[in-house]
């Protein structure tokens, strides 16, 4: 069973409402991405988990409905795997998707406050949420904080609504460029970009 402690919003500080999905859009737009980019989220899960040792721990940041998150935990059911989205309205929908996945969960927080411990995350991933992101800078220093030593982070977003100077941000919270491919292609791949780092095994 996911487990799940969105009722409590125990993590949900501040205002980071800022671009937040909830609502009566949360149903259509899970079947909307459900029925165009099942088989994206697909491969992002096959190349994201190829590099991660037995046991390891994913954070999928605004994970709305739950796709990617199911996808890697039925990839790799050795990983514990969690999302996180500040909506509630989302949550519900992902929980509902990862009821029978023992690895998978969700909890209810914002990319700028993140409920994991530091160096404790073996990759952190987002798709399409960046853009919603209210200080995309102290999220970036969130991610950088729990990722381990290391760890990797795969930040995908439309190309359209990528801020120009996100990649500048990656760099200020710590974490080293690198390049990754996802292994997508046509009508998504021209989309889609991905920008990818590693923190470093240790402070410079
Ligand atoms: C377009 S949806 C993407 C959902 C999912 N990752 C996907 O690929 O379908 C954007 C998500 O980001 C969430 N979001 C908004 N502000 C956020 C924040 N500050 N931190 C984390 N997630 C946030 C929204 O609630 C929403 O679920």
């Amino acid at each position: 069973m996911p487990t799940s402690s969105h009722p409590s919003r125990r993590h949900q500080h501040g205002d980071h409402r800022h671009g937040v999905i909830s609502g009566w859009i949360v149903r259509p737009y899970d079947l909307f991405v459900g029925l165009v980019l099942r088989g994206t989220y697909r491969r992002i899960a096959e190349s994201l988990t190829a590099g991660i040792a037995p046991g390891g721990r994913v954070l999928d940041i605004g994970t709305g409905p739950g796709h990617l998150v199911e996808a890697i935990a039925r990839r790799r059911p050795d990983l514990t795997v969690t999302g996180v989205d500040p909506s509630a309205d989302m949550l519900r929908q992902a929980d509902r998707r990862l009821t029978g996945l023992p690895n998978a969960h969700t909890l209810q927080a914002a990319a700028e406050d993140l409920p994991s411990a530091s160096d404790s995350i073996d990759v952190v991933v987002s798709t399409l949420s960046s853009h919603h992101w209210a200080d995309p800078a102290a999220a970036l220093a969130e991610q950088s904080r729990v990722l381990t030593p290391g760890g990797r982070l795969w930040l995908f977003d439309l190309t359209s609504h990528l801020a120009a100077d996100i990649a500048d941000q990656i760099e200020a919270a710590g974490l080293v460029r690198s390049d990754e491919d996802a292994g997508l292609s046509g009508f998504v791949a021209r989309r889609l970009r991905l920008l990818a780092a590693q923190k470093p095994l240790s402070a410079a």
